[in-house]
């Protein structure tokens, strides 16, 4: 599995080896790597320590060398795709690992493209390795799990699954059905689309969400009554997610690679974009009304991406920090998860701040009595707490 020690790849890596499968972790990150050999996971993922605990009984090897590739059956390839400070799909990661790796493929091998992809790259990936001479399959198997709940999504959600001949098509089943995963085919673009098509989809809810919040707050009203209100007892609003920061490293820049892809005609997206982007500065305008944040001390709890994680990947905590920098606020920023040597500890932050914004809404938080005279902006509203 090549980027094997990530939030995508380890998971996988891991549950193979489980499903009885000699695995290699590959990954160019040395330090992850002794770090998951010294019996300590590198993320905050459920069940991370069973997983890894019992992976001593398993076939597993952790290298940073791809020689390893040539006596593989199949190679994953789980490298990040990010896209650029322009918002265009970065695909140099894919191509570059491809590159790496190339010269340790030889023919009947199976080569499963397992990142988010922008629409066209695996069949671009099919045809660099043609010009190779080689004759590999090519999947493209995208994975659709939630940061942090890998392991328990990875025997849940059906596999889609393209491939470019029958013998990848059969790999990618045999592979699949031992996790008991359904498959489901499609072609290349089609599969491509449908991972884009389903984190844009959260994406764009979570903007309504946020939009809706937004209308409530600016008239006085408490959207969480109305919210609640909306979905008790009512199934077509079972899935209405709650407002808050919609970030980390996925569902923004997927969200771009679609409006990428479609030169420019998804104006949803880019609305999803700004509303989504623009939820601190919606926050830091609602703190303003109320008080004068120069010189205060304001304190933030919470700066991952989402809660009960360590991830900062894209954290809109981060953007919210700047934003009080520029108001002239001193910030105090704390969260159990994320090691930073800036970060104070929560008593620090509940003690010296004459309010409170809420990064991350993490369970920790939940039973915390704020002070009389303390100030808390929480868009995440109270089901939370
Ligand atoms: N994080 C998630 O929950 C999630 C969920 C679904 C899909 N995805 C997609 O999966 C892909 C990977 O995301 P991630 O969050 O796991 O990223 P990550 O940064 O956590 O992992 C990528 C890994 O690849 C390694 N790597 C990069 N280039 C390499 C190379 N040339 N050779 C060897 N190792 C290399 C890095 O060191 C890193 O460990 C992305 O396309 C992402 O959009 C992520």
């Amino acid at each position: 599995v090549i980027g094997g020690a990530g939030h995508v790849g380890l998971p996988l890596s891991l549950m193979l080896a489980e499903a009885g499968l000699d695995v290699v972790v590959i990954d160019r990150d040395a330090q992850k790597l002794r770090q998951i050999e010294q019996g300590s996971f590198p993320y905050m993922e459920e069940m991370s320590d069973s997983y890894l605990s019992r992976s001593k009984e398993w076939s597993i090897a952790y290298t940073t060398q791809y020689e390893p590739i040539q006596a593989c059956d199949v190679i994953f390839f789980t490298v990040g795709t990010p896209v650029d400070e322009h918002l265009n799909p970065d695909l140099e990661p894919v191509y570059e690992s491809l590159e790496l790796v190339k010269p340790f493929l030889k023919t009947g091998q199976c080569v499963v493209l397992r990142s988010t992809l922008f629409p066209g790259t695996s069949e671009n990936v099919v045809g660099l390795l043609e010009k190779s001479g080689l004759d590999v399959s090519v999947c493209f198997c995208p994975e659709r799990i939630a940061q942090g709940q890998g392991f328990v999504e990875l025997k849940q959600i059906p596999q889609i699954v393209a491939a470019s001949d029958t013998r990848g098509l059969e790999v990618a089943r045999d592979i699949f059905s031992r996790l008991a995963l359904n498959v489901i085919e499609l072609s290349f673009v089609e599969a491509e689309l449908a991972k884009l098509f389903c984190n844009t989809w959260r994406y764009v809810q979570f903007a309504i969400a946020n939009e809706f919040y937004e209308i409530s707050t600016s008239k006085g009203l408490d959207f969480e009554r109305i919210r609640s209100a909306m979905m008790l007892d009512y199934e077509r609003m079972a899935s209405f997610p709650r407002p808050g920061f919609a970030a980390g490293p996925c569902l923004f820049k997927d969200t771009m690679q679609l409006a990428s892809y479609s030169r420019d005609f998804f104006r949803l997206g880019h609305q999803a974009m700004l509303t989504n982007e623009t939820m601190p500065d919606f926050m830091v305008n609602m703190a303003k009304r109320e008080m004068d944040l120069r010189d205060k001390t304001v304190g933030m709890l919470g700066m991952a991406f989402k809660p009960n994680n360590d991830d900062i990947r894209e954290s809109l905590a981060y953007r919210l920090k700047r934003l009080l920098f520029y108001e002239g606020a001193k910030v105090l920023c704390t969260d159990p998860y994320v090691r930073d040597p800036t970060f104070v500890p929560l008593e620090v932050v509940l003690r010296d701040s004459e309010a409170i914004f809420i990064g991350c809404p993490h369970d920790v938080y939940g039973e915390i009595v704020f002070g009389k005279e303390q100030r808390v902006f929480d868009c995440w509203g109270p089901s939370w707490r």
